[in-house]
């Protein structure tokens, strides 16, 4: 750390001049095996909010539930925010829906593509996952609380393995042509650090927001396990803790966290 590549500087540099509010310490590794390993070590050495450790190439990417997040070099962006969000443990999930609603807007206005967001936080565009957010704490409930925000954006076909091709996309398959990389990158850091400053001054809002890009986290059809049994039901929005809802004839469910396998889109999805 830190040459920062042309691209990414020259996009950085710019965004700056339009939101010097926006301060952000932007780190550029070549190879890492995952930004978030980098981002959590830093939070434990009393490192401030607003580092953003990016990589051209994690060689241990991570998703959530323990999966993989493939990260060739150059073919996606993949970076981690730290944040020290001022909330307690009960607000601490909403972190996670803001970094959804940050995201899609950052995509938005860096390209024009309309995203839409699957709980807890996929980024999708039709059934293809463009996105990837996984939130990890260190020290919570204490006064040195970190959330690190982890973002993984496929910018090309290269970025995903073939075996999910169905269930995958990127922003140039999307959009038909090259993106120019520091400028989603910049979009994405200034939506994202906005979004996540909201929770702590406008839950509803955030709250709203992403009610309003999840189209399917109401009247879809979706089956999830619960202490081991397996469950169906229909959902019906989250509630302001940020757990999905779900019906299931006779009640109404709470999901936290956990796998949902969604069976059919939701009310205004394009299925
Ligand atoms: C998911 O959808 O499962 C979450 C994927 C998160 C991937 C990003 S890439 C940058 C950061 N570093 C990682 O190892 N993971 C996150």
């Amino acid at each position: 750390m830190n040459h920062l590549p042309e691209d990414i500087a020259t996009a950085l540099e710019s965004s700056r001049r339009r939101r010097p509010d926006v301060v952000l310490d932007v780190r550029w590794l070549p190879s890492v095996t995952s930004t978030m390993d980098i981002a959590a070590a830093l939070a434990s050495d009393d490192a401030p909010a607003g580092i953003v450790v990016c990589a051209d190439e994690q060689t241990a990417g991570r998703g959530r539930r323990g999966r993989t997040w493939q990260s060739p070099p150059g073919a996606g962006l993949y970076f981690s925010l730290l944040s020290r969000p001022r909330l307690n443990a009960r607000a601490l999930p909403l972190v996670t829906l803001a970094a959804g609603v940050g995201v899609r807007d950052g995509l938005e206005r860096a390209t024009g593509l309309s995203t839409d967001l699957k709980w807890p936080n996929d980024v999708l565009v039709g059934r293809g996952k463009l996105a990837g957010i996984l939130t990890e704490g260190s020290a919570l409930g204490s006064q040195d609380q970190a959330v690190i925000i982890g973002i993984g954006v496929n910018l090309r076909r290269a970025s995903y393995p073939p075996e999910v091709a169905a269930r995958a996309t990127s922003l140039e398959e999307e959009l038909g042509r090259s993106v120019d990389r520091g400028h989603v990158l910049a979009e994405l850091l200034r939506s994202l650090v906005d979004s996540v400053a909201a929770v702590e001054r406008d839950r509803d809002g955030i709250l709203q927001a992403w009610r309003r890009s999840a189209s399917s986290a109401v009247g879809a059809q979706v089956e999830w396990t619960d202490a081991g049994t397996t469950k169906r039901g229909i959902t019906a929005g989250i509630d302001d803790t940020g757990a999905l809802l779900i019906d299931t004839g006779n009640r109404r469910e709470c999901v936290f966290a956990g796998e949902v396998t969604w069976l059919t889109g939701g009310q205004s999805n394009r299925e």
